[in-house]
């Protein structure tokens, strides 16, 4: 085959690249339609992939530890139901037996949580001692629960409202009510010394 003639060969056949070196020649396959599509696709695919389940919501490792508490307070707490941090019900937690199951995860959560400014066992540290029996903001045991979701003297006390499940605030509620009178030599007493808590009366007696 004389040069020329591939040459001439390669103007005339679209997928034959004009070059020829002694008689070798090189066809120009086009990479097929599907090829492109998968390509393309797995591009388009990757960028979504990395928004969705790198940067989307309730994808960070914050947002999936949160979503695993929540639910596991849902199924810890499916059979009380909401507990609101008013008297009757920090007394019945602090009394009825069937709720002191509830104690050990308070403890959990207060040594989680509480116990850096208020000491292991309650006794103070930058927060009161909670084991003597006078408070700064405590009148009554509803006050407790207030004190634990709004937080005092602009946030030493951080307000807990949207950091715990309210069931937490409540049994916190009761377990820092019960530590009252534990006397854990620590911080001096601060404040006022409220009323005794209430007697429990067991509701229908
Ligand atoms: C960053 C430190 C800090 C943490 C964490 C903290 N507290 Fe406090 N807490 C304080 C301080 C400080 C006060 C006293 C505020 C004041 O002086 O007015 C206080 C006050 C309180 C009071 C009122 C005591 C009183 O004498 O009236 C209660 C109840 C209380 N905290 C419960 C809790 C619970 C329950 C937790 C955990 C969920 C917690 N605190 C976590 C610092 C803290």
């Amino acid at each position: 085959m004389s040069r020329e003639h591939d040459q001439q060969g390669a103007g005339n056949d679209p997928m034959l690249l004009d070059h020829n070196y002694d008689g070798i020649q090189e066809f120009d396959n086009p990479t097929p339609g599907w090829w492109h599509v998968i390509f393309i696709g797995s591009v388009i695919f990757a960028i979504l992939y990395v928004q969705v389940y790198m940067f989307g919501p309730g994808s960070s490792e914050q947002d999936k530890y949160n979503i695993e508490v929540a639910q596991h307070y849902e199924r810890l707490f499916a059979d009380v139901g909401d507990l609101e941090p008013n008297e009757e019900t920090i007394l019945r937690i602090m009394h009825e037996d069937d709720l002191q199951r509830f104690m050990p995860v308070a403890e959990a959560i207060f040594t989680s949580k509480c116990a850096a400014c208020h000491g292991a066992l309650g006794q103070g540290g930058t927060g009161p001692n909670m084991t003597d029996d006078a408070y700064l903001h405590v009148k009554n045991l509803e006050d407790i629960g207030t004190v634990i979701l709004e937080g005092a003297r602009a946030g030493a006390m951080p307000a807990w409202e949207k950091r715990l499940h309210p069931n937490q605030i409540t049994l916190l509620a009761a377990y820092v009510a019960k530590l009252r009178g534990t006397n854990v030599p620590g911080k001096m007493k601060e404040g006022e010394v409220p009323a005794p808590w209430p007697e429990y009366e067991p509701a229908g007696n």
